[in-house]
């Protein structure tokens, strides 16, 4: 019996992060955060001096990444280790977030994540978070969301949480990244941000958590 994957695809700041945590503790399902893939090869690039658009070099790093997912006995992610250092606080900054989406537009480095990707579809079942799970990694998938959000709020959730790291940043500021990182991720060649024909599309805009968490679950136990 093939092992069901639950793809959950948008934009940043979209929710999946969240959604995908919640339905898969939920569920009791496994995490795939390939975000996280594109933002180790941008960090791991620029500590070792390697520009975001030399293809080769960034292919070969991708493929051959030394990184760990750590997780709670409760299946929640804690940390993230890059040659067994803890990068989980250094992968979710702005420029790394930045310099993820401009290395994440070469078809050399997908290639190179795609069978990574799919070593997590592993028993009981896996919740895929991304923008190309439905389209590309796991277009078998029985289960695909497609979450979006207008910018100026998915802006605002941004602000909320940088404030709340005690950073100090300016919503216009991101807003703007917001849309130029939405620009680059939609108008690439290589699998562009999409939704799948398949996907259901869930405008999570002026929804609660609580309510895009029961939709979800609702297309799971379809
Ligand atoms: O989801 P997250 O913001 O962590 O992803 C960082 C960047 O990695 C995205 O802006 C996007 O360019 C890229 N990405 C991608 N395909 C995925 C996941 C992320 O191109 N499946």
């Amino acid at each position: 019996m093939t092992v069901p994957v639950l793809c959950i695809d948008g934009p940043s700041g979209s929710g999946k992060g969240t959604i995908t945590q919640l339905v898969a503790q939920k569920l009791g399902w496994t995490i795939l955060d390939s975000g996280a893939l594109y933002r180790l090869t941008a960090l791991s690039a620029e500590r070792q001096g390697i520009a975001c658009n030399d293809a080769l070099s960034l292919a070969s790093l991708a493929a051959t990444l030394d990184i760990e997912f750590v997780a709670s006995a409760y299946g929640e992610p804690v940390k993230v280790l890059l040659e067994s250092e803890d990068v989980t606080q250094a992968i979710r900054l702005e420029t790394t977030g930045n310099n993820a989406s401009k290395v994440a537009v070469l078809p050399e480095v997908r290639a190179a994540l795609l069978q990574r990707q799919r070593d997590f579809r592993q028993a009981p079942g896996l919740v895929a978070d991304g923008r190309d799970m439905g389209t590309v990694v796991f277009p078998d998938a029985p289960f695909k969301v497609f979450l979006t959000a207008s910018a100026q709020a998915r802006a605002e959730r941004r602000f909320q949480q940088l404030k709340a790291q005690g950073e100090d940043v300016r919503i216009a500021h991101l807003l703007k990244e917001i849309e130029e990182r939405d620009a680059r991720d939609m108008g690439r060649k290589a699998a562009p941000l999409k939704a799948a024909d398949d996907a259901v599309t869930i405008d999570t805009t002026a929804h609660s958590i609580e309510k895009v968490l029961e939709n979800v679950l609702a297309i799971v136990s379809r």
